[in-house]
């Protein structure tokens, strides 16, 4: 039974195969967090500390005892109006400003299977494969609730919370922060959080932070979870590392304005909070309404960091992303932007195409610049119908062309944008984001189309449905090239900001999701700018997202290694591109660029035609290994080699098949030195106890020894010069080991 309650000593235990997730009914019905750690058949209140600490508050029902106060007892969903001074998971106002939402525990159950949540994107599992806990919360003075959901799938170790918060009173109610979950750690040991920031072109850089007595912020305001934070956060002991060591993971499924507030408490228990953005979320729930907060995963790993993202990669594969594309493998496709960028005829794109079928490239992408007015950044988008004289033809004559060479079809949409010139603007100004009253913020000469109103998305719907009826589109890359500003709809009577960005994170959701109720095989690629939107809440939708908008083999390397903690491999976007690289003007060897787009997707994007004969030999090799190895590529479990932030060496990673029977070890040369001393890359997740031959050479190694001592770093001669003790800057080697 995963989960279990214990009448007599109160408390709800979460069990799942390697751990246990406790809650007990506390003093005065204050629900407490006891546990969340390896597999433990106890009551863990002992953790819990009753003592009368200084300017910590007592409830009024507490009487005289001053031992109990929310301010110091770890509360399951902490409330600020209980006299809890730490970051809330819930905070409430009364109209005329009062604080309230006092809640004590008033019942729970058990259902069988894995709770959905309508309009968002929630976890999903068999009836068999899950359970659903139901904890009710009650306001102690008034109607208010939280009813707290917990689903739990035990075979991945994996807890998903959400909170529905229920107005049952007669007034309006103003939330300023209802949180997926908080999560506290009583202890005396030293944790770190692990956040995942950068910016466009440099997205989800680890770093790691020592978890102190302040207050740490990881969040987005932007309206999009974005290029700067993601909504993923690790909290690691102090000692933990790839291999061993405790971490909990916190994987926010929302892909609007986030924050994760992570702190030590005044008494040394680490203290967590994440969910929907609080700051400026001012979000009216009227009498009988509920605000249903996004749904969060968690995971903890007593095996270290490796473990727990191969327990989020496979709860994203198989229990996020949905659709037949989720395990079949994806088409290699060419995509133009980085070639044409906007600047191309019909003519182009059949070249490109061309090219691309023969040496084996299955699907085309037409990008950016293919309708309305559409030749720059300053005009078009709203406008989905294609730009006949630009292609000289319709989009449904190109597909065709392409479909002709063997391939498939696909194009690129941005749907939540506007240009003021445009067609769709100058009928509809009031259906853009801004006040009527003052100019608003530009981001890309572009507008923000207001996505809290059905007819809007509807409209915009629309006009792309009849373009994919035309062409039979295969494949939609849906971008998002700026984030949100002036928060202000022309419908609503009280502008507030959070019930806005909330609505209109839900009406992207719901564009999606009408997008494939009526393309159901269709492949939806998600993109914001590159990475600006990887988050498991678009995953939901998109079962793959354009990691980065730079494609420069090394830096991706490091954009992949940051992304491959929350997410599954098969699930980043990832192309070969020209070199020297468009953005960084860097070069690197076209084999190197493969592997490294191949912890991905796969694809490519530039003009083939520009590649000299022996490259054209080389991309048909590549295509050819990558469907060879689809399989362990996309579908084994993920091991990162070393850390590619500190070691400057070298970046590897493999992949094992879930049977063991074969493994996938991928290496990238990084700086160089003269007469290298030697290098061996650890191999894991082998069997220590087998044999395993590498298929290119016939050399048989022990699994032991792969891991202990290492494989000694291959090297390979560069034509022209003799084989000397330095491999090559930047080159890389795929080695397949079969078990034998
Ligand atoms: C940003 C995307 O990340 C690029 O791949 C490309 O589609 C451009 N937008 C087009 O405007």
């Amino acid at each position: 039974m995963p989960v279990v309650y214990k009448k007599q000593d109160g408390t709800i235990t979460i069990h799942t195969r390697n751990t246990s997730y406790q809650m007990k009914i506390g003093p005065l019905g204050l629900l407490l967090h006891t546990y969340y750690g390896p597999t433990i058949n106890t009551d863990a209140g002992c953790s819990l500390v009753y003592r009368d600490r200084g300017f910590s508050p007592n409830p009024y029902d507490a009487g005289i005892d001053r031992t109990i106060s929310a301010d110091t007892l770890p509360l399951e969903y902490s409330c600020e109006a209980a006299g809890d001074y730490r970051a809330p998971a819930l905070s409430i106002n009364r109209k005329d400003g009062f604080m309230t939402g006092d809640m004590r525990y008033e019942g729970h159950q058990v259902v069988s299977g894995k709770y959905s949540l309508p309009g968002m994107p929630a976890v999903y599992a068999d009836e068999a494969e899950a359970e659903t806990l139901i904890v009710t919360l009650k306001e102690k003075n008034t109607g208010l609730k939280a009813v707290l959901k917990y689903g739990v799938l035990p075979e991945l170790d994996v807890i998903t919370r959400t909170a529905e918060i229920i107005n049952g009173t007669s007034e309006t109610v103003i939330i300023s922060q209802a949180a997926s979950a908080a999560v506290d750690i009583m202890t005396s040991a030293d944790w770190d959080l692990i956040h995942f920031s950068g910016r466009h072109a440099g997205e989800r850089t680890p770093y790691r932070t020592e978890i102190a007595q302040r207050e740490t912020v990881i969040s987005s305001r932007r309206g999009i979870s974005s290029h700067h934070q993601n909504p993923f956060v690790i909290l690691a002991e102090k000692e933990t590392n790839e291999q061993y060591g405790q971490c909990i993971g916190m994987n926010l499924l929302w892909s609007g304005s986030f924050a994760a507030n992570v702190s030590k408490d005044s008494y040394g228990s680490v203290h967590a909070v994440m969910g929907i953005q609080p700051d400026r979320f001012d979000y009216p729930l009227e009498p009988g309404e509920s605000f249903i907060a996004p749904e969060i995963a968690l995971t903890f790993s007593n095996e270290g960091l490796g473990r727990l993202s191969r327990n989020y990669h496979k709860l994203i594969a198989e229990h996020v992303c949905r659709g037949p594309w989720k395990n079949r493998r994806r088409p290699v496709l060419i995509n133009n932007w980085e070639a044409t960028e906007m600047n191309f005829t019909g003519e182009k794109i059949i070249s490109i195409a061309k090219k691309a079928g023969e040496l084996g490239v299955e699907m085309l992408v037409l990008d950016d610049g293919w309708f309305g007015k559409r030749d720059d950044d300053f005009a078009g988008l709203g406008d989905w119908y294609v730009n006949t004289n630009k292609l000289g033809c319709t989009m449904g004559e190109l597909a065709e062309e392409v479909r002709k060479m063997g391939m498939k079809f696909g194009f690129w949409i941005e749907p939540e944008m506007v240009n003021e010139d445009s067609d769709l603007y100058r009928e509809h100004p009031d259906w853009a984001f801004a006040a009527p009253d003052i100019d608003p913020i530009r981001d890309r000469y572009q507008l923000v189309l207001d996505f809290s109103r059905e007819e809007v998305v509807d409209h915009v719907l629309d006009q792309i449905c009849e373009v994919i009826d035309d062409c039979k589109a295969d494949y939609i890359k849906m971008d998002m090239n700026r984030p949100l500003f002036d928060i202000y709809s022309r419908t609503a009577e009280y502008q507030s900001r959070g019930r806005l960005m909330y609505k209109y994170v839900l009406g992207v959701y719901r564009f999606m999701e009408k997008l494939l109720e009526r393309y159901p095989d269709l492949l939806l690629e998600g993109c914001s700018g590159g990475g600006g939107r990887f988050d498991a809440g678009m995953l939901y939708y998109c079962p793959q997202i354009w990691c980065s908008d730079n494609t420069d083999a090394i830096d991706r390397v490091r954009i992949q290694y940051g992304t491959s903690f929350a997410y599954p491999i098969r699930t980043m976007g990832a192309h070969v591109s020209a070199c020297p690289n468009y953005d960084t003007k860097r070069y690197v060897p076209i084999d190197t660029r493969a592997v490294v787009a191949m912890e991905g997707t796969f694809g490519y994007e530039l003009d083939l035609n520009r590649l000299s004969e022996k490259e054209m030999k080389q991309v048909t090799a590549q295509i050819e290994t990558f469907k060879k190895y689809w399989n362990i590529l996309h579908c084994g479990l993920y091991y990162r080699l070393t850390d590619v932030m500190e070691n400057r060496q070298e970046a590897a990673w493999m992949m094992v098949s879930e049977d063991g029977s074969e493994a996938l070890l991928n290496i990238v040369t990084l700086d160089v030195t003269g007469n290298k001393p030697n290098r061996f890359i650890r191999c894991a997740g082998l069997d220590p106890d087998a044999s395993y031959r590498d298929d290119e050479t016939g050399m048989v190694y022990s699994g032991n020894l792969l891991m202990s001592t290492g494989l000694l770093m291959p090297m390979r001669a560069v034509e022209g010069h003799n084989l000397v003790t330095t491999p090559p800057e930047y080159d890389a080697f795929q080695i397949h080991f079969t078990k034998i």
